[in-house]
Order: C-alpha cells, then structure tokens, then sequence
C-alpha cells in the first residue's frame, strides 16, 4: 500500500475553466476522482490545493510524515521558486513534477524549471492524464506497480 500526496499550486482551483484550451475541462476534483479511480483500493491519494508558496511548503512538509511519495503540479511557481526546490529537496520523498500543458512548447519563461533537479522526473503535456502517468510511476518507483 503507497499513500501518495497530490500538491497542486495557484490558479489549479480553477481548472475547468480556466484557459480550457490549454488546461482541458476537467476540474481539480475530476482529477482527483481519476486518481482515486487509479489507485484504488491498494493505495491512497490525498489531494491538496493552495495559491500561497508558503502553504505549498507547509503540505510538501506534511508528506514527509503522511506520504509515501508525492505529485507536484508548482502552476507557475515552477519557474520562480526556489523555496519549493529546497522544501522539496528537504522531505527526502520521491517527488515528480507534473504540468498539464507542455511547458517546453509555451513561453519562454515556463521552459525552465527551478524544482526539476530535485524532482525524480517531469511529466507534461499530456492534460489531466499527466497526472495518471505521474501516478503510475511513482508506484512503480515505490515498488509497489504490478505493472
Ligand atoms: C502548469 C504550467 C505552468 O506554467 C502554469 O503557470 C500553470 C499550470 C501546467 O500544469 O501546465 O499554472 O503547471
């Protein structure tokens, strides 16, 4: 059993409707559910949303305690951020950077990256479904994909 931590950065609360041509009409919580849908029953996911760096941290701090490994969509902190780098970097749990758009293909400020050195991996580019293949490997990182 993995229990995996889902962290989502500022403006996520509005997918749906936001940009739907970049970021799909899928809701946070629909991405939730196909998580869930995903990992269960074997494993956990425990989804959470802030637009604040500092809670960011605060959940990525969390997992250490209640998470086994951890999905990081930054949003924009992702290009800006070295305090999630560090939290990151701190918490000693596998972490994989995820983005619902190809970050490499859009403006030149969201090709770069501050936290993918210290993340396993990146997944982009492949809407909600980024999140899926981010949850598939992570399991399989854990040990713990039949797959
Ligand atoms: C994003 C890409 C970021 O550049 C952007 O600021 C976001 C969403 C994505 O999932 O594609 O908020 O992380």
């Amino acid at each position: 059993m993995a229990r995996i931590t889902v962290v989502n950065g500022p403006n996520l609360n509005l997918l749906g409707t936001r940009e739907p041509s970049i970021y799909g009409s899928e809701s946070l919580d629909d991405i939730h559910t196909k998580l869930c849908t995903a990992a269960e029953p074997e494993h956990t996911v425990h989804s959470v949303q802030s637009n604040g760096e500092g809670a960011i941290i605060d959940h990525l701090h969390q997992a250490q305690q209640a998470a086994d490994g951890v999905l990081l969509n930054a949003g924009a902190y992702t290009h800006t951020s070295y305090a999630i780098r560090d939290a990151i970097a701190a918490i000693n749990r596998p972490t994989i950077e995820i983005h619902l758009s190809n970050i490499h293909a859009r403006e030149p400020f969201r090709t770069e990256s501050v936290i993918a050195p210290v993340c396993v991996g990146q997944i982009c580019g492949f809407g909600w479904y980024s999140y899926i293949l981010g949850l598939h490997a992570l399991l399989q990182l854990l040990g713990e994909s039949s797959s």
